[in-house]
């Protein structure tokens, strides 16, 4: 159990953490989060994390609540404090407290910054027998590319996946193109061996997995693709997987109850994986 939380310039006891009533997060949403995953003490990807996070704090017009150092710094000092070894660092910065009103405060206020940890099971090479995942339909906004603290059509994939005995739940848009995943990114291998991903844009989250994804299939040499891919084209391929900071490159070995290829982990995203984890366990440790 994590012991401490940092609020607004604070660490204080997790328990005990709260934010005011009147935090534009809580009431309209309004707000954005990073998550960065921790392996083996260190920090996976954290340059790229905090530059997603400027961008949405830009694209938002929120201020940054502490200099990028000094978040730099939280981040270490709270995962000293709550000794986190494996798992993630939770960060989100709302636009702060005001009186309700859908605009932005008249007068200036100081955004709101939350840092939370969270541990988890050490993740290896081994990707384990893979996950089922379950179509549903894209419900979401047309700024998918902002990582906003708004997930509720997110939380609601994702619930649907979960009670019909998935693991995750693959959005779909309305030309039957499968877009992201409810907290992941998509991909697939087809018959012929190209890797697909679909191509950034307002449409999803540029994963900062799938980015670090992209170049090591550039050092293997693999054929990478970039372009919408369907569902029936998915129940075709050989291979499928998913990425985000906290699932690494899991297979996916069922979509909506019929296995993908053979329905065992196939040896890309194994490959990948093992790369992925490689890369993960380069750098310094923190704790
Ligand atoms: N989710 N797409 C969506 C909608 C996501 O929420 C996430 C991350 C990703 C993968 O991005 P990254 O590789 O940068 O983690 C794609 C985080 C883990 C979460 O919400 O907990």
């Amino acid at each position: 159990m994590a012991r401490y939380a940092y609020v607004n310039g604070r660490y204080v006891d997790h328990r005990d953490a709260s934010v005011h009533i009147e935090d534009r997060g809580y009431q309209l949403a309004d707000g954005v989060y990073e998550v960065v995953g921790v392996r083996d003490g260190k920090l996976i990807d954290e340059g790229p994390h905090i530059d997603r996070l400027d961008r949405s704090l830009r694209e938002l017009r929120i201020g940054w609540p502490v200099s990028r150092q000094a978040l730099g710094f939280v981040m270490r000092e709270l995962m000293r404090r709550n000794r986190l070894r494996d798992g993630l660092i939770y960060m989100q910065v709302t636009r702060g407290v005001a009186r309700r009103d859908h605009a932005f405060p008249t007068t200036p206020v100081k955004p709101a910054l939350v840092l939370t940890t969270k541990n988890t099971k050490h993740l290896g090479v081994d990707p384990g027998p893979g996950v089922a995942v379950k179509s549903q339909p894209d419900i979401r906004w047309e700024r998918c590319d902002i990582k906003t603290v708004a997930l509720l059509p997110n939380v609601l994939a994702k619930q649907a996946a979960r009670e019909s005995g998935a693991y995750e739940a693959w959005l779909i848009d309305d030309k039957g193109c499968i877009t992201e995943g409810a907290s992941t990114n998509a991909w697939i291998v087809t018959p012929d061996n190209e890797l697909v991903t679909r191509q950034t844009d307002n449409g999803i989250l540029a994963g900062i997995t799938r980015g670090t994804l992209k170049k090591i299939a550039g050092d293997l040499q693999l054929r990478f693709v970039e372009r919408p891919f369907t569902l029936t084209e998915a129940r075709k391929a050989k291979e499928a997987f998913i990425t985000s900071a906290t699932s690494f490159v899991t297979p996916v070995v069922k979509i909506d109850g019929e296995a993908v290829g053979d329905g065992k982990v196939g040896p890309t995203a194994r490959r990948l994986r093992e790369e992925y984890v490689r890369f993960a366990s380069e750098g310094e440790a923190v704790t």
